[in-house]
């Protein structure tokens, strides 16, 4: 299979696009890190873990917060005494705090930032440094059309989002010498507890800018990620790819 002998990290894979990336990777053959931030979604990543062994692959549950550099490098620390090596990171744990940017706290800013942009950088920090070693590695970070677009009420996600794309074409660059990749994957609107938050009215009209007339589903986007990290993927470096129905073209 495309993934045997490889072991993938997937941050806030308990649920969502990251837990369906999870499981697509270990479909194809990969070992798998689920990251979860806090005991209240250990039952949730136990169920992905448990789906993933269920697949024939290891699979083990470690809990960070990745906002936390500390909290980061010690998920990084453990996935590699565990599996003794990393070949995929996938950082997808994302959160939104919406408002009007005068509406907006500071706590809001931070919170998405810290997460969203920060965490990147924190699991990409910690993460590279075995793939340096290895000269080989995967880095697929989970942007938005939103940090493309801007969007109302999201200055902060946008900024986060945006700020991700930056980021991955800057180490795209440091790291291609060294055999490891970096690349954005950018979804439009995907179904899942992030989106089932948002009234009717926004999701109408969120449909009505989407050419292929529906919404995706989270494996649209685990399918995207697991090209990525794939070998057939080796000469794609530095892009951002949307996944997003037309929505952004
Ligand atoms: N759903 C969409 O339409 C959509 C569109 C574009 C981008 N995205 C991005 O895709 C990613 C996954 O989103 P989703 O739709 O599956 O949402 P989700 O809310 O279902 O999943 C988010 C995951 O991140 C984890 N997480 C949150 N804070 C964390 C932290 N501090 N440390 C570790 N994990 C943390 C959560 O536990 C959860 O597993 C996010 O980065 C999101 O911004 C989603």
């Amino acid at each position: 299979m495309k993934f045997d002998g490889k072991v993938a990290l997937i941050t806030g894979s308990s649920r969502g696009i990251g837990a369906e990336t999870a499981l697509k990777l270990a479909e194809e053959g990969a070992d798998i890190v689920i990251n979860y931030p806090f005991e209240s979604e250990k039952d949730s990543a136990e169920e992905v873990v448990n789906k993933i062994i269920r697949t024939g692959r290891k699979a083990v549950m470690i809990e960070a917060d990745v906002s936390v550099f500390q909290e980061a490098e010690s998920l990084v620390k453990k996935a590699v005494e565990e599996f003794g090596r990393i070949d995929i990171l996938v950082n997808n744990a994302g959160i939104t705090r919406d408002n009007l940017l005068f509406r907006m706290k500071e706590e809001d800013w931070d919170a998405v930032i810290n997460v969203n942009l920060k965490g990147v950088f924190n699991c990409t920090k910690a993460a590279a440094k075995y793939m340096l070693k290895q000269k080989s590695g995967k880095i697929i970070n989970v942007s938005s059309v939103v940090g493309i677009m801007g969007n109302i009420s999201q200055a902060n996600y946008a900024a986060s989002k945006a700020g991700v794309i930056g980021f991955t074409r800057s180490i795209a660059r440091e790291f291609a010498s060294r055999g490891i990749t970096a690349n954005a994957v950018a979804p439009g609107f995907i179904e899942s507890d992030m989106t089932a938050v948002l009234s009717d009215k926004v999701k109408n009209e969120m449909l009505a800018a989407i050419p292929l007339q529906k919404f995706g589903s989270q494996r649209d986007v685990a399918n995207l990620i697991a090209f990525l990290a794939s070998p057939e993927a080796d000469y794609i470096n530095g892009q951002v790819i949307n996944v997003d129905g037309g929505m952004v073209m």
